[in-house]
């Protein structure tokens, strides 16, 4: 029988990859999402494929959502939360509005989809939950104040859900460097030069190039399965390097 995961923020993406390649590997799939192009995804993606519109920030869809993933699938194994969004300025440029929507994008989110999961999971036997942080939970850039804020709050959030629910329950952060999506490239245009803030983003990388979502999904469904079973309350780095280089270094 197949296993279900639910994808949030799976239309696309690093979600989107997430959506395909459990899919692929046999899970039902259960995309939540405030985007029609989940619908559009669900669609290509066949059998074993749902999309729910669901505001992953609102208790009441979460809710609704993950009750519907239940009644179509049965109880749920895994949760991916990889909805995000961006937001930039310094702490004086920042609007609370501003604050209160991106810590409740990216970190609410985790907790009410974790909040819903997490009993399915346990009536299920086990379960993985799976949150997309970044490397900005450990480096941060200029004028990112709440994204890596938040960003960071989520590696405290999958250390509580592996200590409170283990052994039957896993959870690990994944912290990619830039991943080349569409939240990416909606942020390098809104630079005058959206080549040169991708060329600066290869530089930045040892590996001299971005990832890409794939990359990404194929380590989230590895962790998910049972062969990642020893980790927990994890975040794993997936980051081509970005960050680790001492100042002064020097490469030929
Ligand atoms: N792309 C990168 O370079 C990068 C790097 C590090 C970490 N991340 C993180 O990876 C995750 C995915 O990012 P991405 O680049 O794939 O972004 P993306 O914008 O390409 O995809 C995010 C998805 O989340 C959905 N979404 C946004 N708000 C939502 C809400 N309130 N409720 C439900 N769905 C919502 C969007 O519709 C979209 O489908 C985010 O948490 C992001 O912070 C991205």
């Amino acid at each position: 029988m197949s296993k279900t995961v639910v994808v949030v923020g799976g239309a696309m993406g690093i979600g989107g990859s997430c959506s395909r390649i459990f899919h692929q590997n046999n899970w039902n799939v259960a995309i939540l999402d405030i985007a029609d192009k989940g619908k559009e995804l669900a669609s290509e993606l066949g059998s074993r494929c749902t999309f729910i519109s669901c505001d992953a920030s609102k208790e009441s869809d979460v809710k609704d959502a993950i009750g519907s993933v239940i009644k179509e699938f049965g109880e749920i194994e895994g949760l991916v939360c990889s909805v995000g969004i961006q937001h930039y300025g310094t702490v004086t440029e920042t609007s609370e509005e501003d604050w209160d929507r991106v810590m409740n994008v990216n970190v609410k989110s985790g907790f009410l989809c974790s909040k819903y999961a997490i009993p399915s999971m346990q009536r299920n036997g086990k379960g993985v939950v799976i949150i997309v942080s970044s490397v900005q939970a450990y480096i941060s850039q200029n004028n990112v104040a709440v994204y890596t804020t938040s960003k960071t709050a989520q590696l405290g959030l999958t250390r509580s859900i592996a200590v409170d629910y283990g052994p039957q329950i896993r959870s690990v952060a994944i912290c990619p460097g830039t991943v080349d999506t569409p939240m990416f490239r909606s942020s390098i245009a809104l630079s005058p030069d959206p080549q040169e803030v991708y060329d600066e983003c290869v530089e930045m990388h040892l590996t001299k190039r971005i990832g890409q979502p794939d990359e990404v999904g194929e380590l989230i469904h590895f962790l998910a399965g049972d062969n990642a079973g020893f980790i927990t309350g994890q975040a794993i780095r997936i980051d081509g390097g970005l960050g680790i280089v001492a100042a002064g270094s020097k490469r030929d």
